[in-house]
């Protein structure tokens, strides 16, 4: 008998979604535990991140479904302004430089977002 690792779509928004703030938060559950995430996008390229700051493990929005700071430029943590690249996840200014927030697979398809787990 084999164990198959078996990947998973889950949607998570619409694209009309998405496009109000340019991230949004979800949560998704895995053997009845929640997973939080956030997905942000740049231009025409989505990026999606578990909500967890590796500076203290907080959740990074400062309101439902705001992750960005003022341009959109940067993910900014709402705890104490750490601030992260958008499509690589790694904090250039604040408390935790160098480190990274964790990278999901993320998917759009006929303008769903879908997580792969
Ligand atoms: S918990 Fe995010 S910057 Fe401190």
């Amino acid at each position: 008998m084999t164990t198959e690792n078996k990947q998973r779509l889950f949607p998570v928004c619409t694209q009309n979604e998405l496009n109000v703030l340019n991230s949004k938060e979800f949560v998704l559950y895995q053997n009845n535990r929640p997973y939080f995430g956030f997905v942000v996008q740049k231009g025409e390229e989505i990026f999606a991140y578990a909500n967890n700051c590796p500076h203290q493990g907080r959740m990074l929005q400062w309101k439902p479904d705001r992750f960005l700071n003022k341009d959109a430029s940067k993910i900014m943590c709402a705890a104490h302004g750490a601030m992260f690249e958008l499509h690589t996840g790694i904090c250039d200014a604040g408390p935790c430089v160098g480190k990274q927030l964790n990278s999901l697979k993320c998917v759009r398809e006929n303008d769903v977002i879908q997580i792969i787990l």
